[in-house]
């Protein structure tokens, strides 16, 4: 599995689709740069999801599965916003990490140590123990989970895992004593010898505001789109003539100080979110949780990721935000994961009245019962005051005035991206024009994503081939298809290189095409090769599109 990754990354590099940011200067680890394909690729994701939750979107009737017909509009907000916003939210105070320094190693890592902790006992390639060393993650999930997680968040090979025994307080996990380890490994990490007591790291970049700002003019880049959303709630409502249930998206970038971004780009400190807020009322809520985590799931086998490669994960009740009613995680799985394994893809929370009670009311914490109250300060009064505005909502059919709760399915660009990467990615071997076998990469693309829908070639460079071939090239691009014309080298050479960037159409002219008006047409997956008039490619390419 993580050749097949490997192979992922070297193809995306080998043809354009991503690469290191920077990289003539050594490349910023957790930041990546799209190159031409991986433009359109991401591109045509992005569009997907809009057009399949915003614009395409019947607000007359419900869908299927839904309680109700609804409405959805986008929005796009600012990536810096007013720090109060993130006061509110509780970003400022609570979106961190905690993290430990190795001194050793002069490493820094990514450290949630609140429920457990891991023993490692690292052994070096040649078979000697190294010293164990004591990590910390946070406890969620099922023990082997916990076990792969851990290993991935430090960087360690289970083949050089002498032990890896856990100490903690979920109940379904086994504690072990740690004894054995001592000498070595003290109460806390700061007496394990290599690693510095954890301490919280926020998660947001931090700007500054105006020429002559100083720290307190202290800025953030936004961690996540969702906020824009909930402080633009009562404008939407104000100005649009629309109704709950309601929807309201954006795409965005959002930025986190990730302290071990990983794996190609599913974990970056800059990547694009595409959020969905859903305003309900209260009632309903739990009918549209529902919805939203099915429908979502489909959207990703609607664009071809294997059923069997992704899951439908509910959080378990201590993995739940103190405010959530309900949280699923779609997960897919990545080839860099161990077999069985799978990482998150979109989460879809159920966030009950929190984010517009915390805009309103000032920041809120739960109280020993359960119920979200507003944060004091040692004066009594709201430790971060909230906008004061209303953003209760009126449903004059029921008339009736209420807090809306709110659904978010929220995923990320890039993620979706990469899962389509590596679902896409395929070796297979066909026979060239002189029956050899020939080995092929073919990146098998839902055509709706395939940066490239249409390949035009003229079988020779003569004979009015070229000619006509730029004809059909010109007459798909007018249409609005993106097309490619390549006239260079021998025909079986031209369509592996359009498999291996998941063209799923080459149109070949040949010189039947100048005797009776047909070109071939090739099916990427099928490698079926029909012939269709000239005058219907356009007709045909996006009726296949449509599909
Ligand atoms: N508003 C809710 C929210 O932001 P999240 O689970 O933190 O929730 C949502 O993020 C999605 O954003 C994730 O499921 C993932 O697809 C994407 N995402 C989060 N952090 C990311 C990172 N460091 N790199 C790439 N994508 C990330």
């Amino acid at each position: 599995r993580s050749e097949l990754m490997d192979k992922v990354v070297s193809l995306c590099k080998r043809r354009g689709f991503i690469f290191q940011d920077s990289e003539i200067y050594g490349g910023q680890n957790g930041f990546w740069d799209y190159g031409p394909l991986g433009t359109e690729l991401k591109r045509n994701v992005r569009e997907s999801w809009w057009h399949d939750m915003v614009s395409g979107h019947d607000p007359i009737d419900a869908p299927e599965g839904a309680p109700q017909a609804f409405q959805m509009v986008g929005v796009e907000t600012t990536i810096i916003m007013n720090p109060q916003v993130w006061k509110c939210s509780g970003h400022y105070d609570l979106f961190v990490d905690k993290m430990v320094d190795c001194k050793e190693a002069k490493k820094r890592y990514r450290h949630d140590h609140v429920n457990g902790r891991w023993v490692t006992s690292k052994r070096k390639a040649d078979g000697d123990a190294a010293e164990p060393k004591r990590v910390f993650v946070t406890a969620v999930g099922e023990e082997a989970e916990i076990q792969d997680r851990a290993l991935s968040y430090f960087g360690l090979k289970k083949k050089y895992v002498d032990r890896l025994e856990w100490e903690g307080d979920i109940q379904s996990l086994t504690e072990i004593p740690v004894d054995d380890y001592s000498s070595v490994v003290g109460p806390d990490a700061s007496e394990a010898g290599t690693l510095t007591a954890p301490r919280d790291f926020n998660l947001m970049f931090r700007t500054i505001i105006g020429a002559l700002g100083t720290d307190d003019d202290a800025a953030f880049l936004r961690p996540e789109t969702a906020q824009g959303i909930f402080v633009n709630f009562k404008n939407v409502v104000d100005s649009s003539r629309v109704k709950l249930p309601l929807g309201i998206c954006q795409i965005g970038k959002s930025f986190r100080n990730e302290i071990t971004p990983r794996n190609f780009t599913f974990r970056s400190r800059e990547f694009e979110q595409m959020e969905i807020e859903f305003f309900c009322h209260p009632d309903q809520s739990q009918e549209w949780y529902t919805y939203w985590r099915n429908r979502r799931f489909a959207w990703y086998t609607s664009l071809g990721i294997q059923s069997e490669n992704l899951i439908l994960r509910e959080h378990h009740k201590e993995e739940l935000a103190h405010y959530s009613v309900g949280t699923a995680d779609i997960e897919y799985a990545f080839p860099f994961l161990p077999e069985g394994d799978y990482g998150e893809l979109e989460g879809v929370a159920h966030r009950g009245d929190f984010d517009l009670r915390s805009h309103m009311e000032g920041k809120l914490k739960a109280t020993d019962e359960g119920t979200l109250e507003v944060e004091l300060n040692e004066h009594g009064q709201p430790k971060y005051r909230g906008s004061g505005k209303d953003l209760t909502y009126f449903d004059d059919q029921i008339r009736e005035r209420f807090i809306p709760h709110v659904i978010e399915p929220s995923a990320g660009a890039d993620r979706a991206t990469l899962a389509f990467l590596c679902e896409a990615y395929f070796e297979d071997k066909q026979p060239d024009e002189k029956g050899k076998m020939q080995s092929r990469v073919v990146m098998r693309f839902h055509p709706r994503l395939a940066p490239i829908k249409a390949a035009v070639f003229p079988l020779v460079k003569k004979d009015g081939q070229p000619e006509k071939a730029k004809e059909i090239y010109r007459a798909l691009k007018a249409a609005g298809i993106a097309a490619t014309y390549d006239e260079q080298a021998a025909i079986g050479r031209r369509y592996r290189r359009q498999d291996e960037i998941g063209t799923p159409w080459c149109l070949t002219v040949d010189g039947e095409t100048l005797e009776n008006g047909t070109v071939t047409i090739r099916d990427r997956d099928s490698l079926e090769q029909t012939r269709i008039s000239v005058d219907d490619v356009v007709d045909e390419i996006s009726k296949r599109l449509r599909a």
